[in-house]
């Protein structure tokens, strides 16, 4: 399909789902960024499941609820959203439109959504933070081998006035994604990891010189190597627990014990996820994984998934699964590779509505209404 107006010009009102976004979006970026974002691991069976599993969940919706007053604003660790949703973390936004993750923010914020900002962002945090002036920014971290770096990184997050930060734990080494070692990814000179360019400051030889740019390989694995640690352990986060103020989100569980022990570390919170299927292929769609660990973790902590979000019903499946929330990357990515800032607050525009809409129709006039009976009858 071909959404724009009769000039040719991007028009945002002519998409009338995310899914409409991804072929356009695709279609205007260079062959390496499209496999870049598209990409799962190995034979991407986990990528499919992912939306595959919240298509295949029944919403039992009550009738005769009075539905004519609906709110579907919250907060998700006290960060304000217009409904359940925050922007999941992605690498180099600049892949999909040259004001990356600039455009990004400022959807965001015209949206009322708030964001998480990856630490292989294309654009520094301190810009970030700035563009998305009315909304809250969470700043994603990896644990690296020098260690010291994340809490340079935190403290950057922290002083640029990021709410909380969000550790990946499912990355203790790169997922094989096959396109980019064919393509031998790498980035255009023009566009950097900035977030972890500390070359200049350390000479630890980091940044560019040790990142992305220029660099011709198997991938992210041979790239960016360095940036993660495969001896990461719990030890690890209870360290970072010790020396941040901010709160932490672990990203990447899909186990109740792995909750459990994130959440009795000082966790404030958990992303049920598999990292968009892009590392362990053969792991679980989170939207299987979701409920045993919402019911462990109870009312201790915040729990988001993400992974496979198309529609906005997947938001309602998701908190009548347990969560507080859900987040997704891929669709704010084709909004943003469609149509920069217009299109990922379209993106937003129709996931808040839809959900609005899968809410009224469920027979829910607020978020409270959302419960596991919808999935029983
Ligand atoms: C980075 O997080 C990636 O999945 O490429």
């Amino acid at each position: 399909m071909n959404p724009s107006d009769a000039s040719g010009a991007f028009d945002p009102k002519q998409f009338l789902n995310v899914g409409e976004f991804e072929s356009v979006a695709y279609a205007r970026m260079t062959k390496m960024a499209s496999d870049y974002f598209r990409s799962g691991a190995w034979g991407e069976n986990t990528l499919r499941w992912n939306v595959q599993a919240w298509e295949q969940i029944r919403v039992y919706h009550r009738a005769m609820v009075d539905v004519s007053k609906r709110s579907t604003a919250t907060t998700l660790l006290g960060s304000p959203s217009a409904f359940p949703f925050i922007i999941a973390p992605a690498a180099l936004h600049k892949l999909a439109c040259k004001e990356g993750e600039i455009a990004t923010a400022r959807a965001a914020s015209s949206r009322g959504v708030p964001l998480i900002l990856s630490s292989l962002s294309s654009t520094g945090v301190e810009e970030v933070c700035r563009a998305a002036k009315d909304v809250d920014v969470w700043m994603q971290l990896y644990i690296g081998k020098e260690r010291s770096h994340v809490l340079d990184l935190a403290a950057r997050a922290h002083a640029a006035g990021c709410k909380a930060l969000v550790l990946t734990v499912d990355a203790p080494v790169w997922g094989v994604r096959e396109r980019d070692i064919r393509n031998g990814f790498c980035l255009p000179p023009d566009i950097e990891v900035v977030n972890l360019m500390r070359s200049s400051r350390d000479g630890a030889g980091h940044g560019a010189e040790g990142g992305l740019t220029g660099h011709s390989g198997a991938g992210i694995a041979e790239a960016l190597g360095w940036t993660i640690d495969a001896s990461l352990s719990w030890k690890d986060l209870d360290w970072l627990v010790s020396k941040v103020s901010l709160p932490i989100m672990v990203k990447g569980i899909c186990r109740v014990d792995d909750a459990c022990r994130a959440v009795d570390a000082g966790a404030k919170g958990v992303l049920v996820s598999n990292h968009g299927g892009r590392q362990l292929d053969g792991a679980p769609a989170t939207a299987e994984s979701l409920e045993a660990v919402a019911d462990a973790v109870g009312d201790r902590a915040c729990v988001i998934v993400d992974g496979g979000i198309r529609r906005g019903v997947d938001v309602l499946r998701a908190l009548a699964l347990g969560a507080h929330g859900a987040s997704a990357a891929r669709p704010i990515l084709w909004g943003l590779g469609a149509g920069g800032e217009a299109g990922v607050a379209r993106v937003l525009e129709l996931l808040q509505t839809e959900f609005d809409l899968a809410m009224a129709l469920a027979g829910c006039a607020t978020l409270e209404e959302i419960t596991a009976d919808l999935l029983l009858g």
